[in-house]
């Protein structure tokens, strides 16, 4: 049976790890792997191909940025004739960016059969473009590998078929179980015992002037009473300059790679993130995890984990702060089946195909 995986985005590179990883136990099973070339920096793509042991891409895709239609036609129109030519069995796509939805869209009009992981999460909210990706790439997936239980009931509610859906767990924390002790074991050389972790990319967030002025403005008058730690993703520091912001009294990061980023997350007083990722790995670790979104496709997050969604509303975000810092934050548990075995359950279940 031959396995072609399709990676695109910085996020997909935790979740393909340990399924590429799980399947070499299987000597009948050929694996290719192809990344697109959405994300195309070494901070954020090769670094993390180093750190998390993902062999070099058979092929890379190099798309590069665009518009969402540019982008999602380039992948296309690159990717169609590498699957007509290597004629795969399966193809597995992850999470919910761009290069997922183009793949599944290939492959299931040249008949192939197409694994989605990380299926089912829904924020239902339509303005984000994942949600319509996520929304997209479930209805084309022949297998859908669900990280939680509400992963299973929103595709029953979309009509699709119990037999197609495998509740695996969270692949994205193999990684993070796999990774952690040697993130643990990092000096946190040069910071205080007490910092706030920042991360910030969405849409919703950043690509509006006065969002992200609102956002940074917070974080300026936090930095005043706590250290903020704020990797910028390149589309972040793009707009920051675009709309002319003027945010030199934040001490502003390059991405980091996986571990070092896993090893300020684990010790850090709490995370203020936009990520979908982080509010799970957040929950994993029991660090508090303060989201400014509305929404999110990872409930379990909020109503087992440590997650707290505060919106854009700063008295929310500076009083559920102030509990953390007073030792009064929100407690959580690890959902099921995040075990560090996801990547095991999806290579048992494709080598019975
Ligand atoms: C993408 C995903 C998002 C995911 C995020 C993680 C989609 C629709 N969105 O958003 O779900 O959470 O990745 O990072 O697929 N850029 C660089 N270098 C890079 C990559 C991007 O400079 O290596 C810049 C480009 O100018 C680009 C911008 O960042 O225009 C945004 O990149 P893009 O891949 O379009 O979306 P993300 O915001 O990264």
């Amino acid at each position: 049976m031959h396995i072609l995986h399709v990676v695109g985005a910085r996020p997909n590179l935790m979740k393909v790890a340990p399924i590429l990883s799980a399947l070499t136990q299987y000597p009948k099973i050929k694996q290719t792997l192809i990344h697109t070339g959405q994300h195309y920096d070494t901070n954020m793509s090769d670094v993390f191909f180093q750190q998390l042991e993902i062999p070099a891409p058979d092929v890379n895709l190099e798309v590069g940025s665009g518009s969402h239609a540019r982008q999602t036609a380039e992948i296309m129109t690159r990717f169609e004739p590498i699957v007509v030519e290597r004629r795969p069995d399966v193809v597995l796509v992850y999470g919910d960016v761009n290069s997922t939805v183009a793949a599944a869209l290939v492959c299931s009009k040249l008949q192939i059969q197409v694994g989605h992981v990380e299926a089912g999460l829904r924020s239902f909210d339509r303005t984000m473009p994942e949600e319509i990706n996520r929304l997209l790439t479930d209805q084309l997936a022949d297998l859908l590998f669900t990280p939680s239980e509400d992963g299973d009931k929103n595709l029953e509610r979309e009509g699709i078929a119990g037999s197609k859906v495998h509740r695996v767990g969270n692949v994205m924390i193999d990684s993070l179980v796999r990774l952690l002790p040697v993130a643990m074991g990092k000096k946190q050389s040069g910071l205080p015992e007490r910092y706030v972790l920042v991360t910030l990319h969405r849409p919703a967030n950043v690509d509006d002037d006065h969002t992200l002025k609102l956002i940074l403005g917070y974080l300026l008058e936090l930095n005043n009473q706590l250290k903020v730690v704020f990797p910028v993703h390149p589309r972040t520091r793009q707009r920051i300059a675009e709309f002319g912001i003027d945010a030199s009294k934040l001490d502003l990061l390059e991405p980091l790679p996986y571990i070092q980023f896993l090893a300020l997350q684990c010790h850090a007083t709490a995370v203020i993130t936009d990520s979908g990722g982080i509010q799970e790995e957040t929950t994993y670790m029991k660090v508090p995890c303060l989201t400014l979104r509305n929404n999110t496709e990872r409930p379990v997050t909020v109503t087992m984990g440590t997650n707290i969604l505060v919106g854009q509303d700063g008295a929310r975000l500076r009083s559920e702060l102030t509990k953390v810092l007073e030792g009064k934050q929100k407690q959580g548990t690890v959902p099921p089946l995040w075990d560090g075995h996801a990547g095991q359950r999806i290579a048992e279940i494709l080598s019975k195909l």
